[in-house]
């Protein structure tokens, strides 16, 4: 029998899970519970990807290990996952023996084979940390268009991709200092050597998405460059054999995580990916295409390895159209939707929104309400408790013979097979159009047959049309538990039926006993998620000038610029700073203060510092840039007008060397923002 292998992406272990991570897993998932339904072989694997620089450079600004770090995100994700009703086979690790071994394999073979070559490259090195800068960590001004503050891959402004080594007045992100550029030895992966075979799988394989596979082609007939695989230390991820501080760069192991997890389920790696009779099936989104569509299946042959059957990409989520946002509060972390909502309503959501194609797709709020109410709850939910709860009240919750609905029955089956179909060629929202379509045909019917008035005029005609509709209830359950498993589970058991699949789909049940009937979901009045308010707009800084107070001895007035406009400031630090230390640094500003005179001179905003009581320390918000956005994760920004009582009533403090508010860190859309005092000082 053919074995099907079903991987979704491995999340970074280096943040949390957030609504947009989990159309995909809500996608395989239910694509993974289909085919176990219709009794396939499948196994469904994921692991933390968890390797790469910014994992290692996190780790140490907290103060932790990169394994303690990815030890918390491990758990977090997992539990997550969990009560998503994501049904993994196997959630493993990158960072496990298991990969490191086929890491090793792969490089090792590719090596011999004469696909591995090596080369100097010119990099860009800040030797005050003592470190190659990778892309993130440089920044500087774009070759291009001279944009100020752009890091070292692309600039934000004009979008034109470039080398670290490019940017103009380069300085390291992490201590400001200017890098130098030094020369490093590395590995790289000749893809072009590929080009026809890739060409040639691209043009072949029918289940690949026609959007993915144009633009992939493009890119090989434009020519393939070789790949970079080395990273110099420090670096989280595997060493290098015969290296002693040269690591794989983390798109070399993540991907062959996919092995490496389906080695440690199945002790038997090699039966699905180099046997004859296996299916290998990649859900992924589409930033990461490059590394799907070419990459890997690069790789993969270099090895002879089997390559991907399918791979299904899908796009970006919004939120009320647009791109998620921390700032605007429309970034929802899992826990967060999980702390207020029903799991179950989000895969529907989802589910009835993830077509075949490859375009973004948007969580409105309104639209969630109105389609979950109308269609989840009127339609299917209620329909199953009429039925079942007319079977407990009229009937003894006992089911007679269905009534023989040739020409109904014959319609039913048809959508039965249809929506089969949309869920085996990875269509959700046509399967979940489907099965709606028969719960209305369901509803319908009993409304006709008006069971309530027939069970005194004709008691058999009554039971056998409940019968039928009963068939109809028990035949939703198996279609729908791809998307909505814990629901079917609900019904099935109000039914006291074990868990029927694709298989049992028909008309077949009569004279059985029913279970109790209990509502299981209700209209969602009122919000879907309670938004939750931060009242300080929070603007990155920076200071441009510091001048001694013509009155205060411990103050300064501070000329700082907020990205687009300039503000004077008064603050108290002259105890505690140069003024040369202060010019030029980044710092948070409360932008929604009420101005102040403060000993006769105008101060437009406060400067943000946390202190313990030995004096301030200022907020780094690290790689920021002047007129960055600050925020608390979830919570919506207000910006009107706060007084300084108001402020001061917030609360603010240091955890975990954080400024925090309401327990969640405030943050840049880029970065942390970080206060180095210790825990439970103030900010103010
Ligand atoms: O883009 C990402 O989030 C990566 N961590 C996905 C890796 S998928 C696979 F190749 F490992
Ligand atoms: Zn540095």
């Amino acid at each position: 029998m053919v074995k099907t292998l079903v991987t979704a992406a491995l999340p970074y272990a280096n943040g949390s899970i957030h609504l947009g991570h989990m159309v995909e897993y809500i996608q395989a998932d239910a694509y993974v519970r289909f085919l176990r339904s219709t009794g396939e072989n499948v196994i469904f694997i994921c692991a933390d990807d968890t390797h790469g620089s910014p994992i290692e450079i996190n780790a140490r600004k907290q103060g932790i290990s990169p394994e303690e770090l990815i030890r918390r995100y491990y758990d977090e994700h997992r539990k997550d996952f969990a009560d998503f009703l994501v049904s993994f086979d196997n959630y493993y690790t990158t960072n496990s023996p298991e990969n490191k071994k086929f890491s090793d394999f792969f490089f090792l073979k590719l090596k011999e084979k004469g696909h591995i070559v090596q080369k100097d490259v010119e990099l860009t090195y800040c030797s005050k940390c003592a470190r190659f800068l990778p892309d993130r960590y440089v920044k500087g001004r774009c070759p291009k268009c001279s944009a100020p503050d752009q890091y070292g891959d692309v600039c934000e402004k004009c979008h034109s991709a470039y080398r670290t080594t490019d940017l103009i007045e380069p300085y390291c992100a992490v201590c400001g200092s200017k890098p130098a550029r030094r020369s490093s030895r590395h590995y790289f992966f000749r893809l072009a050597d590929f080009s026809g075979r890739l060409e040639q799988w691209l043009k072949s394989n029918g289940l690949l998405q026609d959007e993915a596979r144009n633009s992939v082609l493009d890119w090989v007939e434009k020519g393939l460059e070789d790949w970079d695989i080395t990273r110099d230390g420090p670096y989280f991820g595997f060493l290098i054999p015969g290296e002693t501080d040269k690591y794989y760069y983390v798109w070399l192991d993540a991907p062959i995580g996919y092995i490496s997890s389906t080695e440690n389920l199945t002790h038997d790696a090699a039966a699905y990916w180099q046997g004859k009779d296996s299916r290998i099936v990649h859900f992924i989104g589409k930033d990461i295409i490059y590394f799907h569509y070419l990459f890997w299946p690069a790789m993969l042959m270099g090895v002879d390895y089997n390559l991907p059957t399918a791979i299904r990409t899908h796009g970006f989520l919004t939120v009320s159209g647009e791109k998620m946002s921390k700032s605007r509060g429309t970034f929802i972390t899992a826990r967060e939707y999980l702390n207020q909502q029903e799991a179950e309503f989000l895969r529907f959501y989802f589910a009835a929104n993830l077509g075949k194609s490859m375009a973004d797709i948007d969580l409105d709020f309104d639209d969630f309400r109105n389609k979950v109410n109308s269609e989840l709850v009127d339609n299917l939910a209620n329909f199953v408790y009429r039925v079942l709860s007319f079977a407990n009240n009229n009937m003894d919750s006992r089911l007679g013979t269905p009534a023989a609905e040739k020409k109904l029955t014959a319609d039913l089956e048809a959508k039965f097979q249809e929506a089969r179909e949309h869920y085996s060629s990875y269509n959700l929202r046509e399967a979940v159009r489907t099965i709606l379509e028969i719960s209305s045909m369901g509803n319908q019917y009993f409304q006709e047959k008006k069971p309530w008035q027939l069970i005194r005029q004709d008691r058999k005609k009554a039971v056998a049309a409940v019968t039928y509709a009963a068939n109809i209830v028990r035949n939703l359950s198996i279609l729908i538990a791809p998307v909505l498993p814990r629901f079917a589970e609900r019904v099935q058991k109000q039914m006291l039926l074990e868990s029927p699949g694709f298989a049992d789909l028909g008309f077949s049940m009569k004279n059985t006993q029913m279970g109790k009937a209990r509502i299981i979901f209700s209209r969602i009045e009122g919000q879907i998620l309670k938004a939750r308010t931060f009242p300080l707009a929070l603007k990155v800084g920076r200071i441009l000038s510091a001048e001694e107070h013509p009155s205060g001895d411990k103050l300064y007035v501070l000329q700082v610029d907020l990205g687009g406009e300039q503000r004077q400031l008064v603050a108290g630090l002259r105890p505690y700073y140069r003024k040369e230390e202060l010019v030029g640094t980044h710092i948070v500003v409360v932008a929604n203060l009420k101005p102040a005179v403060i000993r006769g001179v105008a101060s437009q905003g406060m400067l943000l510092a946390g202190d313990d009581g030995r004096g301030p320390v200022l907020l780094e918000p690290v790689g920021a840039k002047a007129g960055d956005l600050v925020s608390a994760e979830g919570f919506t920004t207000a910006s009107d007008e706060i007084s300084i009582d108001e402020f001061g009533r917030l609360g603010l403090s240091v955890q975990n060397r954080r400024p925090v508010f309401e327990g969640v860190p405030l943050r840049t859309e880029k970065g942390e923002v970080l206060c180095k005092v210790p825990d439970g000082a103030r900010v103010k």
